[in-house]
């Protein structure tokens, strides 16, 4: 069986380093708030380039204090992709803001940035892209379309799926937005042993505010601000992200290698490619195939796991789906009808990847 991700394998060099942490953690009782949350923070900021980062519960609360965090009118303009989880767009709906989708580009997992402009009205306060898959998206073209513009555009970038990931200039993922949100879900580049997310920025108000909004709108206890979310990242989940941070730049290049490989020796004219950016960190490696479950057949045959991201677009999807109406968005359509992500767990054996590029190649 070769196995989608098997994080056990990936992180046993780590287990007993994070068991002593987690003892220490248990005699100490810092259990919320405490120096690992904190530390972790502050090894997380340098591993971005950012000013300040904020521990939370999850990636979906991390796209939620961000947006609510600017205290925009209700039902202000929030331009995101059609092709993205469903946690980009409910964040949007659960701040109560207006999501309005663009298409990716054909064969990339990307916001088409030329179709931005024209979905920008007096309503529109933020731009949200997703570095979907790890591929870095071009922050500062996106900048350079809202100069164009009078009134004040966010970018929040979700970068969920891009921990490493730099820009075509070397700029870290993380540190080119206004604010930019992380989820560090067990599955991802980094991820914790449940919910976990953060967020990063350069602005100390941002900052500020944020922090404030994730701890119930507190700074100091019992003095309550603003109407807050309980959203915090706890120390044991901190404990175990700061071990695998330490792992973060070599698992990501190992994943960077796999890419390479299955780019170079899958050659089957049934498969289309995907183009990733320059420094993509391949959280997920996807082709599409009209022959999908043909593919699909065989890959389950030969005991390869699998997976799909996404199998609907967002203007598919059931929750959603009226507010879009009969409204196409074709790149993203054919990607979820057609796409399938291929294992790329940094410990593949290269006889394992021999094996997924044969399979691949011969159906
Ligand atoms: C692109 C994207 N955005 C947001 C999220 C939400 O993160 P979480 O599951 O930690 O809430 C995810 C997680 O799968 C994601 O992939």
């Amino acid at each position: 069986m070769i196995k989608f991700f098997d994080i056990f394998k990936n992180d046993k060099i780590l287990h007993s380093r994070i068991i002593n942490d987690i003892k220490k953690t248990f005699k100490k009782g810092d259990f919320i708030q405490g120096e690992h949350t904190k530390s972790f923070e502050k090894n997380f900021s340098k591993f971005v380039n950012a000013k300040y980062s904020v521990g939370c519960a999850n990636g979906t609360d991390a796209l939620i204090l961000a947006l609510k965090s600017l205290e925009l009118p209700i039902n202000s303009e929030v331009i995101l992709p059609s092709m993205t989880y469903c946690s980009t767009i409910f964040a949007v709906i659960q701040s109560n803001l207006k999501p309005v989708l663009v298409d990716i580009g054909l064969n990339s997992p990307t916001i088409d940035i030329n179709k931005i402009n024209r979905n920008i009205t007096k309503k529109t306060k933020v731009i949200l892209p997703v570095h979907l898959y790890g591929s870095a998206i071009n922050i500062d073209l996106i900048k350079k379309i809202l100069k164009k513009h009078k009134q004040k555009i966010f970018i929040i970038d979700d970068c969920a799926q891009a921990h490493g990931a730099l820009d075509d200039k070397k700029k870290n993922i993380g540190s080119t937005s206004d604010i930019s949100c992380f989820s560090l879900y067990p599955g991802k580049n980094l991820g914790a042993y449940g919910d976990a997310g953060i967020i990063t920025t350069n602005n100390i108000n941002h900052y500020k505010k944020i922090k404030n909004l994730g701890n119930l709108g507190s700074d100091q206890k019992f003095i309550h601000t603003n109407v807050g979310l309980n959203s915090r990242l706890d120390s044991i989940q901190a404990i175990i992200l700061n071990a695998k941070l330490t792992k973060l730049n070599s698992s990501n290049k190992k994943r960077r290698i796999i890419a390479n490989t299955y780019d170079k020796y899958i050659n089957n004219k049934k498969i289309i490619k995907l183009s990733y950016s320059k420094y993509a960190v391949y959280h997920q490696y996807v082709i599409k195939s009209k022959n999908r479950s043909k593919l699909i057949k065989i890959l389950k045959k030969k005991n390869i796991q699998y997976g799909f991201h996404y199998p609907f677009s967002i203007n598919q999807l059931h929750a959603v789906r009226k507010i879009f109406k009969k409204k196409k968005f074709r790149n993203s359509e054919i990607l979820a009808a057609q796409g399938i992500s291929l294992p790329i767990d940094p410990n593949l054996k290269k006889k394992q990847i021999n094996k997924i590029i044969q399979v691949v190649n011969n159906f």
